[in-house]
């Protein structure tokens, strides 16, 4: 058997695309190889995600700072895994998943966990001298991502109102990536321009997106339709549209002032579980929309079921907050039939091996999976890589705007040029 022993692993403070403190690990390999991982950390979370453990030190980052993880990475996880073989993944993981004992890793933190594992899988990879997709998924590593590209930011990744949080353009008629990330970076130009000439704020949100006040949400859809048009694409043929209304967000500010539902705080509407439903519906019917993510709340179970039963037939119905990357979680929705769909983010669940778990879930089940970068990011572009190695089919990495976002998308274009 290959082998390569963990002889250090080193974990230190950095800082994510937000300016917040996150975690990078670096594991050093006997043979001297390394490899390092950057944890992702979210803005709009859902309350079944895997702990992200923070300092809550007021005097230090405003409570954010990750020394805690940090510790428990180079004192507790690196005790433990000092003298084992890099290759062991599986057996790796579950010792973490083990040495932390919460169900959901509140006692080291999953920063802590996932920075290790991401960082080790890494070390493996570059102990062979392959590239990590390769090491990941091995000849059958070859499918590129369709990118669902978010260039308009609302909800609580921007500063303005709209409601929803993601409008995304996928570039359905591209073949290759190299042409599907021009194509969606033309529109993303485009409509730059589009929104300046009508004096609206070019600045961006979290995820690279432009940000600016307008009418309403569907104003946002309109005016991306517009520039897929200005700059030569049609819709349907070159291009759909994706949303992510991450509504888990309106279904707490619904609760905030004690009702059911939902509230859009940002432009003071409520809607019931059933104007939800409905408001989809009509949004489905009346744009050129293929995927909607987190249409309802984390713990809306009925209305999702509904939701599905009207539309899951004909369009993508992605669960982000509802599954949190979580086995668990997935299989009731399978049970339930609950969405159709999946997104993969491996800091909501904490481990590389239990990410693998529920999208092997997804894909026996027949949902759809989407690997996914988070609001604050990193330079760290493993999800590039991960799309690849489980031919996932489809990639949320942001606008093409910001180094935490493109450098995704230039990894995906070295992947290609490689296969
Ligand atoms: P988050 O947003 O990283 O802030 O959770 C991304 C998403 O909801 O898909
Ligand atoms: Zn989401």
């Amino acid at each position: 058997m290959y082998t390569d022993y963990i002889e250090d692993i080193e974990a230190m403070q950095v800082l994510d695309s937000r300016g917040n403190p996150t975690v990078q690990v670096k594991v050093t390999l006997e043979s001297g190889v390394e490899g390092l991982a950057m944890v992702p950390s979210g803005a709009s979370t859902g309350s079944f995600e895997a702990v992200e453990l923070r300092d809550e030190d007021m005097q230090n980052f405003n409570g954010l700072g990750v020394n805690k993880a940090v510790e428990n990475v180079n004192k507790k996880i690196a005790k433990n895994l000092i003298g084992e073989n890099v290759f062991n993944q599986k057996y790796i993981d579950d010792e973490l998943v083990k040495l932390d004992g919460t169900p959901n890793k509140s006692k080291l933190g999953a920063n802590s966990i996932l920075g290790a594992s991401l960082a080790i899988a890494r070390a493996a990879a570059n102990s062979l001298d392959i590239p990590l997709y390769k090491y990941l998924g091995g000849i059958n590593a070859y499918k590129m991502p369709l990118p669902m590209m978010n260039i308009l930011n609302g909800g609580k990744h921007a500063n303005n109102n709209l409601n929803i949080q993601e409008f995304m353009i996928v570039p359905v008629g591209g073949k290759t990536f190299r042409e599907m990330l021009q194509m969606c970076t033309e529109v993303y130009k485009v409509l730059k321009e589009v929104l300046r000439k009508k004096g609206l704020v070019t600045s961006v949100g979290d995820e690279g997106g432009f940000a600016p006040d307008l009418e309403n949400d569907e104003e946002a859809i309109e005016l991306i339709l517009e520039a897929v048009k200005k700059a030569g694409f049609k819709e349907n043929k070159d291009f759909k549209l994706a949303l992510d209304i991450a509504s888990t967000e309106m279904n707490d500010s619904a609760k905030k002032i004690s009702k059911e539902g939902y509230y859009f705080w940002k432009t003071d509407i409520y809607k019931t579980k059933a104007e939800m439903i409905d408001y989809l519906v009509d949004l489905a019917s009346k744009y050129p929309i293929m995927s909607i993510e987190d249409g309802l709340a984390e713990e809306d179970w009925k209305s999702w079921k509904e939701l599905t039963k009207r539309i899951g037939s004909k369009i993508q119905l992605v669960g982000d907050d509802l599954f949190v990357t979580n086995p668990a979680r997935l299989k009731e929705g399978i049970k339930e039939d609950i969405a159709n769909s999946i997104l993969i983010k491996p800091n909501q669940i904490g481990t590389l091996t239990e990410t693998l778990e529920t999208i092997n879930l997804a894909k026996e089940n027949g949902y759809k999976t989407i690997i996914s970068h988070r609001s604050g990011e990193t330079e760290d572009t493993f999800i590039a890589d991960l799309a690849v190695a489980v031919n996932s089919g489809q990639i949320k990495a942001g606008a093409p705007c910001r180094t935490d976002r493109v450098c995704k998308y230039n990894r995906l274009l070295n992947i290609e040029n490689e296969i």
